[in-house]
């Protein structure tokens, strides 16, 4: 049974990035992470094709699993991943989630997460159009809208993603699904109340835990500020 689910209560899911984390320390980092009140690790991985930055991958995972109870929601930047569900599934990923631009098959490669036992996700590009997804949205627990251009932290929210959220919430509602929408990119104290408005349940954020001088007044704020404005 995976553990990516909705909270009770509607509690928004904070999920920081460990992009942004000291990759020396990466086992450190993660029980910090833990003690700070976070809810899921985001793990960014990418292959320096399907976007232009190289992080890692299954081994590295796996090596982290034993230090961390949080669910690991593994974001898969990577061209082809229908080869590496497998490997990232037995490497303790709880969710997986992948990009519709690069699954030419993408309902072969939904089900197969499936069958993997993990969480099933998809994510958006910002310029991906929401009808990429709207034949598939019954098969999915969590979609991704990627915020920022994939590839790098520290990058600044794209304003539009505001009203794809809405309908995105417009989309699923038609259709009697509701999936978990998380947002990535560019996520802060300042933004993350009206991305929650606008009807996301999960946040990601890199710098904004990361660059912070507490981590855990970071995370506490953030879900401050999008608890106050949830839809
Ligand atoms: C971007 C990654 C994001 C990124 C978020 O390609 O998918 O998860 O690390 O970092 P910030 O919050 O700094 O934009
Ligand atoms: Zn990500």
């Amino acid at each position: 049974m995976s553990k990516m689910m909705k909270p009770k209560g509607h509690r928004p899911i904070i999920a920081p990035s460990i992009l942004s984390a000291d990759f020396a320390v990466l086992g450190d980092v993660l029980h910090r992470l833990e003690e700070a009140g976070a809810d899921w690790v985001h793990m960014d991985v990418m292959d320096g094709h399907f976007v232009p930055n190289l992080t890692f991958g299954p081994p590295i995972i796996k090596a982290l699993r034993s230090h961390s109870q949080l669910p690991f929601d593994v974001h898969l930047m990577i061209d082809n991943p229908e080869r590496w569900i497998e490997a990232y599934r037995s490497a303790g990923a709880d969710g997986i989630t992948v990009h519709a631009e690069a699954c030419v098959h993408l309902h072969r490669t939904l089900a197969q997460i499936r069958e993997s036992g993990a969480s099933v996700g998809v994510s958006l590009n910002p310029h991906t159009s929401l009808s990429t997804i709207e034949e598939i949205l019954k098969e999915v627990d969590l979609i991704l809208l990627m915020s920022v251009n994939p590839g790098f932290g520290g990058q600044s929210f794209i304003p539009s993603t505001i009203d794809k959220i809405g309908r995105l919430r417009a989309l699923c509602q038609a259709q009697g699904v509701d999936p978990i929408i998380e947002v990535d990119g560019g996520v802060k104290e300042s933004n993350i109340g009206m991305i929650s408005t606008a009807g996301a349940h999960a946040f990601v954020a890199g710098s904004a835990v990361f660059g912070a001088d507490d981590v855990t007044e970071a995370i506490s704020n953030l879900r401050t500020h999008a608890t106050v404005h949830q839809k």
